[in-house]
């Protein structure tokens, strides 16, 4: 059978880091997706096509009559590296192995904190299983994509690959194994935008670096942890009253909060700064830190004029509604 899945990218509004230590996180899929085709092989061989595998940013510097271009095409590897595993353990999973061939499309830029590596996997767990010929629940879909994401990173939570597959405005908390996932069923219309800078560091170094101060300073990280919960747990009500000061003000204060963790970096905080004093409600980086993205709030009238100046600073701007359908998957019955 042949077949076609798309899933979304995210945007970590509230929480992250924090999710991973038992606090709950609040998360939106966007409006950009992944598409990954799938066609079965006869001769039993996998093949990955990567096409449009957009990469954030490219560096030309002139010196001396000499022309360098740097790109962040290194992002792309590890990319592929998730459509591997994902064919790895969807068919260990299943116990069956098929040829396929899979073509993979972006939407969006990867390693840009947008959750490509996520939807990559959990679009690829899908096509694969049911090129051939085997269904899987949304349950399934998302707990392998979380397998995939741990076995290749090393270190995740299941934020990601969860919101990647259901989709909306979701509060997620997990402790070990126990996921526990609150669709908060509130509309798309945040009018937000995000910009994204060059990254320095991966999500894994970020992770680590939390997990290491936390375990020297137990006492002063935690509590930095446990107030990031609060901060999540008072937004979820100001999200569901769609109090966009008070959203703002959350934003504001869990971004002062990633940034006393160490996550946070000059030219983020340069943009975070630049974002309020244009007339954004609220800012904050989105996602691991280190570079990649910054999310800023602001009223409907003032969004243009913020991401303007946003753009000054950063490599690219992008408006986005939020709590687009989760993966979503179209069988071609073969005839
Ligand atoms: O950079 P991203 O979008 O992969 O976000 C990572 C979020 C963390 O909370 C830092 C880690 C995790 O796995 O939840």
């Amino acid at each position: 059978m042949r077949v076609y899945v798309t899933a979304p990218g995210k945007v970590t509004l509230f929480g992250e880091h924090a999710v991973v230590y038992g606090q709950p996180a609040i998360v939106a899929s966007i409006d950009k997706r992944v598409h990954v085709f799938a066609e079965p092989r006869p001769d039993g061989t996998i093949t990955i096509e990567a096409r449009d595998l957009r990469v954030p940013g490219v560096i030309v510097t002139y010196k001396e009559g000499e022309v360098t271009v740097e790109t962040e095409y290194g992002l792309v590897l590890p990319a592929i590296s998730y459509l591997n595993k994902a064919v790895e353990l969807t068919s260990r999973y299943l116990d069956s192995r098929h040829g396929v061939k899979l073509v993979v499309r972006s939407e969006m830029p990867v390693g840009a904190g947008l959750g490509t590596s996520a939807a990559v996997a959990v679009a690829t767990i899908a096509a694969y299983a049911y090129s051939g010929g085997y269904e899987l629940s949304r349950d399934e879909i998302a707990r392998l994509g979380w397998e995939v994401e741990k076995a290749v990173q090393g270190v995740a939570s299941p934020m990601d690959t969860s919101i990647t597959t259901y989709g909306g405005f979701m509060k997620i908390e997990y402790s070990g194994e126990i996921i526990e996932r609150q669709n908060l069923g509130v509309n798309g219309d945040l009018p937000i935008v995000l910009a994204y800078v060059e990254r320095e560091f991966k999500t894994r170094d970020m992770v680590l670096m939390v997990r290491d101060k936390l375990s020297k300073y137990p006492q002063l990280y935690g509590r930095i942890i446990e107030l990031i919960g609060e901060v999540t747990r008072a937004a979820e009500k100001a999200l569901v009253r769609h109090d966009l000061h008070e959203l703002g003000l959350l934003m504001n204060l869990n971004h002062g909060l990633l940034d006393s963790l160490g996550v946070s970096t000059r030219k983020l905080n340069e943009v975070v700064y630049a974002a309020r004093s244009s007339g954004a409600l609220g800012a904050k980086l989105t996602g691991a830190g280190g570079g990649g993205c910054v999310i800023a709030l602001s009223q409907s009238e003032k969004l243009e004029t913020v991401e303007t100046i946003m753009r000054f600073l950063s490599e690219f701007t992008m408006k986005t509604s939020l709590g687009s359908e989760g993966i979503k998957v179209e069988i071609e019955k073969s005839s």
